[in-house]
């Protein structure tokens, strides 16, 4: 059997002030899945993801890492995340590209420590491979949204992780760079057995790169291999999401 990277064992969550948001999740990701969160605004999508990187502690039920309770975890390290709108508001900020990714490393260096110059060649590296090598020396508030969200992606990358977790990254990035994502993603997936998780609302092009998509609507509404939803994607966005199913299915 191959490693268990995120268990959730009948997880439930809701926010103080709230109603239920997840109630008993039960999802398993095996080292080297890339697995596809799809669900309507407001479903709890962000919110699982803050439960697995310890961000909101788990009321009822397990959240394990590694096979370690989330609780007990702290190998953070291993573990990437770019937030939703992680671009959102930060085009003001005077760092450079190459100050920004690097700052992906301090959980791996410390926080006082120099980098060194084997630092710099990695995140020069990284900045290469998400398509921004000739910005490295610029400054962030000089980028496009959609350069500045690839900023992002290679900040989570640049300490290697082994589980990756994208909240609509791709968000204001154009078609082609999509394809481009994707298919940087896929070649790190089978280079170091990299694990993901992503959340897109584009499901169309999202579920083509994926192999195994979870539904999310209170409880998890379908969980299973990306084939197995691609048969029964109609009948299972149809009553995710009502008839907004045409603005999303019609993608590609
Ligand atoms: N910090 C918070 N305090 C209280 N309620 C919250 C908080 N964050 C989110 N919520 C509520 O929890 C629910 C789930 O939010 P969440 O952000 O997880 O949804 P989502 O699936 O990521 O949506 P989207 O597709 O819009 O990003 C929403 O009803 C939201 O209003
Ligand atoms: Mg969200």
């Amino acid at each position: 059997m191959k490693e268990s990277v995120v268990r959730l064992s009948s997880l439930s969550f809701q926010y103080e002030d709230g109603k239920k948001i997840l109630d008993h999740i039960n999802f398993n990701m095996e080292k080297g899945d890339f697995v596809g969160l799809v669900g309507p605004n407001g479903s709890g999508k962000s919110t699982l993801m803050k439960l697995i990187l310890g961000l909101l502690p788990p009321k009822e039920g397990t959240v394990e890492l590694f096979g370690t309770p989330v609780q007990k975890f702290r190998d953070w390290t291993k573990i990437g995340y770019v937030a939703q709108q992680a671009a959102h508001g930060t085009g003001g900020f005077p760092a450079t590209v190459k100050e920004v990714v690097a700052s992906g490393l301090v959980g791996k260096v410390g926080l006082f420590r120099r980098l060194k110059r084997e630092h710099y060649e990695k995140v020069a590296e990284v900045v290469k491979r998400v398509g921004l090598g000739e910005k490295l020396n610029d400054r962030i508030g000089k980028l496009s949204g959609g350069q500045l969200q690839r900023v992002f992606i290679a900040r989570a990358l640049v300490a290697d992780p082994e589980l990756l977790i994208l909240d609509e990254p791709t968000v204001g990035v154009d078609q082609e760079s999509i394809e481009q994502f994707y298919g940087l993603l896929r070649s790190l997936k089978e280079e170091n057995e990299l694990t993901m998780m992503i959340v897109s609302h584009d499901v169309g092009v999202m579920t083509q790169w994926v192999n195994k998509v979870a539904c999310l609507q209170r409880g998890l509404h379908f969980h299973g291999t990306a084939d197995e939803f691609a048969h029964n994607q109609d009948k299972i966005l149809q009553s995710m999401y009502g008839d907004a199913i045409r603005v999303l299915a019609h993608h590609h």
